[in-house]
């Protein structure tokens, strides 16, 4: 009958209705899982879109990845999704990138909360923040001797991974335009595993992630252009004297990675006045809180009632605090916090969260002297590249990274001028064919913390494919 019939029909829609939405609920279920609520101390408004939690990237050794995603403020189906990785190697992409930098949320003075950060990144994109490699922040491996084998080549297969199963827990992002940033040691993090996104999209059977480029502030590039850069920066900003700049060009050879003694000598001389003041913000006052125990000191200096000399020493020039990565560690290792941003699963990782890890930094491998044959590469394969620089760092200065990008030998599209934020110079910028250099005027090694308008007018020139602005 004609009843029956269409009863039969209604049946057959609702089954193909619900088939479909089941088959799409897999990773929606998960995802859902990691939804952040809400973390202690975090302001009431403005809402912010956020998921945390453990993505497996090696099952049979048990290694498992951290991530903190934010969704785009506005329309974050229609904004490309960012990846952000912090270096070290060791240092947490949380603690540095999300949390002192670019996100959305910033811990505050003396790890008490969050604030909202108006210059974040997830304006122009999705957000995602990535503790790597194992052994950093929150990560973690069920194999201790993971920890002795750590290389790039290791912590840029995990990352792929990462970002394989991560897309398979927010299928909504797998066919999204992706980019892929961060700063200092990430310089070859970044580079190599857009390298191994660009080679395992040429396999049809794997996974296609959908790269268009990639951007690196303060970037370790090249070990010979980096170590020269570094002597002449320290020589040209009057760090060290006449003296001690002719020793270092008279027996260091930078194009060896073995120094000799002479040169670690005298090199020990450089670092030695570096480490009199903040090498990665050389005009800025450095942090004397002790920073092996850092966060118990910010303890301390609560406990000594005397805030206010605290804070002006360490407020002096512009709104810089040397003393961010502590606050970060008291934050993080706040039982509720760990609740709340689904980490530490159970207590069950026996250090203490650090922004950076010293036996990470001290067993890692660093077998890759120079990442310029990568970019070679990828600007052939035509993805976007950018650099830039704050061009107060001592430690990967902007002086050798000029070396770095000169020696890709590209043609010049534009020449090296200036660009403005706010009726100042902002920086300089020079646009290649296939690349682009930006300077940030005053900024040290962390641009979006010490310059986050800028940073911001950065990214955002990077993300849409607009010109820096060239008037005043
Ligand atoms: C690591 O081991 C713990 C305890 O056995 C287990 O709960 C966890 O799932 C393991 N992690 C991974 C990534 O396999
Ligand atoms: C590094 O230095 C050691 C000791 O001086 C020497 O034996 C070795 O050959 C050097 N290696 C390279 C690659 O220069
Ligand atoms: C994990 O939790 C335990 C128990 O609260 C704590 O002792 C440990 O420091 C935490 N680990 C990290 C990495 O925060
Ligand atoms: C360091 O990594 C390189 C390149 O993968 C490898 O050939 C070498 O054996 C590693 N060294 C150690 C001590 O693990």
């Amino acid at each position: 009958m004609a009843g029956s019939q269409y009863q039969q029909l209604v049946f057959a829609l609702l089954l193909v209705v619900l088939l479909l939405c089941c088959r799409r609920s897999a990773g929606y279920r998960e995802q859902h899982k990691d939804r952040v609520a809400f973390l202690p101390g975090q302001p009431r408004s403005p809402p912010v879109s956020q998921f945390s939690g453990y993505i497996t990237v090696n099952e049979r050794n048990g290694r498992a990845l951290f991530y903190w995603f934010f969704e785009a403020q506005a329309s974050p189906a229609q904004k490309p999704l960012l990846l952000w990785l912090n270096g070290g190697p060791g240092c947490s992409s949380v603690g540095y990138g999300a949390a002192s930098e670019l996100g959305p949320l910033r811990v505050t003075r003396y790890g008490a909360g969050l604030e909202f950060n108006k210059f974040a990144w997830n304006r122009e994109a999705n957000l995602l923040f990535l503790e790597s490699s194992v052994g950093v922040g929150f990560s973690y491996t069920n194999t201790s001797s993971d920890l002795t084998k750590l290389n790039d080549a290791f912590v840029a297969e995990d990352a792929y991974n990462f970002l394989v199963n991560w897309f398979k827990r927010f299928p909504q992002y797998k066919d999204r335009t992706f980019y892929i940033s961060g700063e200092s040691y990430a310089g070859h993090y970044v580079p190599q595993l857009a390298e191994l996104v660009y080679d395992k999209n040429k396999d049809k059977t794997n996974m296609y992630i959908n790269i268009k480029g990639f951007m690196v502030g303060n970037p370790l590039t090249d070990d010979y252009y980096d170590s020269k850069g570094l002597a002449e920066y320290a020589w040209s900003h009057s760090v060290v004297s006449d003296e001690i700049y002719e020793r270092i060009k008279k027996v260091c050879n930078f194009k060896v990675s073995n120094w000799t003694d002479d040169c670690d000598k005298v090199m020990s001389i450089v670092f030695g006045q570096y480490h009199e003041i903040d090498i990665y913000n050389i005009y800025a006052p450095r942090c004397n809180l002790p920073q092996s125990a850092a966060a118990p000191s910010v303890d301390q200096v609560l406990a000594t009632n005397n805030q206010d000399h605290f804070r002006r020493r360490i407020r002096m020039l512009s709104g810089y605090d040397a003393c961010y990565s502590s606050y970060a560690e008291k934050y993080f290792n706040r039982a509720d916090v760990q609740i709340a941003f689904h980490a530490n699963l159970s207590g069950a990782l026996p250090r203490k969260w650090q922004v950076c890890s010293d036996s990470i930094l001290r067993s890692y491998n660093f077998s890759v002297l120079s990442i310029l044959p990568i970019y070679t590469k990828l600007i052939k394969a035509g993805l976007k590249v950018w650099l830039y620089s704050g061009d107060a760092d001592g430690r990967v200065p902007v002086i050798g990274s000029r070396y770095c990008v000169e020696a890709l030998g590209l043609a010049t599209k534009t020449q090296w001028q200036p660009w403005y934020l706010n009726k100042q110079v902002a920086g300089r910028f020079v646009e290649y064919q296939g690349m682009t250099m930006v300077t940030i005027r005053g900024a040290g090694h962390l641009v979006p913390l010490n310059k986050p308008d800028e940073g911001f007018a950065l990214v955002d020139a990077f993300l849409l494919g607009k010109r820096l602005p060239t008037r005043r």
